[in-house]
């Protein structure tokens, strides 16, 4: 009943948008209300705000900014991207960026529509109306990979020589890969071995690791071989970008649907791999007696740089960050549970991490059973311990 009135307002909004403002197109500024139910679908769960933030600003060295960006003034690219999504290096406004962003399929015309015509009106940005036919249009008629930056400037090219400048694509150096991680960085982007909805996480101290948001799991940690790199893109065969990883895990979370040699790939350099759609894997990490229900990833915000991720299992919240041990030796998971319940966590042991956590003991098979009064709040740490030789990855998932 709700469904059906929002869906006869938005119609009488966008008949009303139609009517003011389609004449002169970009003459005047929308109706509110077309404004304010673009304002309300960007601020959606899982909507642009997620990464874009509210303010429209993007995140420091992994979003760009929609407030102020100039690559909005050309609406047929804004609908392409939201439409495609876009992945590789790119400027905006002379600041550099290399990460992707997946299609923003969950959006009908209509609302897309309002999400880029509040966009476009938001922050001081100033770019028009944007109409349900035009993202009707390009949905039916776009080509569907993900946008690289190439495709996306030639189909839509900058026309000023001064923004061109600023805005467009870079070629991504030796320089670019990351040497010395002095805060996290986080990229969201399509990782090996992940579903694609993966972040990769650089932490201070050069540990890194992959954080599945579609299974609100870590799957791996590396410290050897560097952060994912960005001067190449690879294509994996559902023709989705991967970044190009030569890390060598010490520490890997087995998953059902995963198989040792899909870890195999990790550690490949010059291949080109399919990300695994884990989408169906039933084996959670944490059980609670009584929920049989997937987690549902709530979201991720930054606190004091370093991501901190929210899922809910049941009727409880569980936040999870992840820092380096003092002796930069590996890294320190930290958990809350609210509210607090007796719980299981299961973790994957091999010969190259040591596991260790602060409340009761880890089983030699990695399981970890917690009362509700230990689940509040809990950390478990996994250490480097993979030998010092030259050998490669010893492929230690059983
Ligand atoms: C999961 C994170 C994520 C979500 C959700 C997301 N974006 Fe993006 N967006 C990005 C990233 C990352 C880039 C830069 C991609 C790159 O580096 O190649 C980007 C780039 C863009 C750009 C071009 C560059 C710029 O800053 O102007 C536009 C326009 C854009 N996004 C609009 C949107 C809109 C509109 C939505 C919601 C309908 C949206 N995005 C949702 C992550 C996201």
């Amino acid at each position: 009943m709700l469904g059906k009135f929002i869906k006869t307002a938005q119609a009488a909004v966008i008949i009303a948008a139609l009517i003011t403002c389609c004449q002169v197109s970009a003459a005047k500024s929308p109706d509110p209300e077309l404004l304010a139910e673009g304002k309300r679908l960007y601020l959606g769960a899982g909507s642009c705000v997620a990464c874009h933030m509210a303010d429209g600003k993007g995140q420091i060295g992994s979003i760009p900014p929609l407030a102020g960006s100039e690559w909005l003034k050309d609406n047929d690219r804004s609908i392409a991207i939201s439409l495609r999504g876009l992945a590789g290096p790119i400027k905006v406004n002379g600041k550099r960026y290399y990460s992707a962003m997946p299609p923003q399929l969950m959006f009908d015309d209509t609302k897309l529509a309002a999400i880029l015509t509040y966009v476009n009106h938001a922050w001081g940005n100033d770019h028009g109306v944007i109409q349900p036919k035009q993202v009707a249009d390009a949905r039916a008629k776009l080509p569907i990979d993900v946008y690289t930056p190439e495709k996306i400037l030639k189909a839509f090219p900058f026309k000023g020589k001064s923004e061109a400048k600023r805005n467009g694509t870079y070629k991504l150096d030796f320089d670019d890969t990351l040497t010395e991680v002095t805060e996290p960085v986080v990229y969201r982007t399509f990782m090996p071995g992940a579903s694609p909805a993966a972040f990769a996480v650089a932490l201070p101290g050069n540990h890194y690791y992959c954080w599945d948001a579609g299974e609100c799991r870590l799957r791996y940690v590396w410290t050897k071989g560097g952060f994912i790199r960005g001067n190449k893109v690879h294509w994996s065969s559902n023709g989705k970008p991967v970044a190009e990883f030569n890390g060598v895990p010490y520490y890997r979370a087995k998953s059902s649907l995963l198989k040792p040699e899909h870890y195999q790939h990790l550690a490949e350099v010059e291949r080109d791999v399919p990300f695994y759609d884990t989408s169906e894997a039933s084996d959670f990490p944490i059980t609670i007696a009584g929920i049989d229900s997937p987690p549902s990833y709530l979201g991720y915000r930054l606190v004091d740089h370093y991501p901190l991720f929210r899922y809910r299992l049941g009727d409880h919240e569980i936040h999870e960050t992840i820092r380096v041990t003092e002796a930069k030796n590996g890294i320190t998971r930290s958990f809350t549970i609210s509210p607090p319940v007796a719980m299981t966590l299961q973790l994957t042991p091999n010969e190259t991490a040591q596991l260790t956590s602060t409340t009761g003991t880890i089983t030699p098979n990695g399981t970890l059973q917690l009362s509700a009064e230990q689940s509040a709040s809990f950390s478990v740490t996994i250490t480097d311990i993979t030998p010092p030789s030259p050998t490669t990855s010893t492929g230690g998932v059983k």
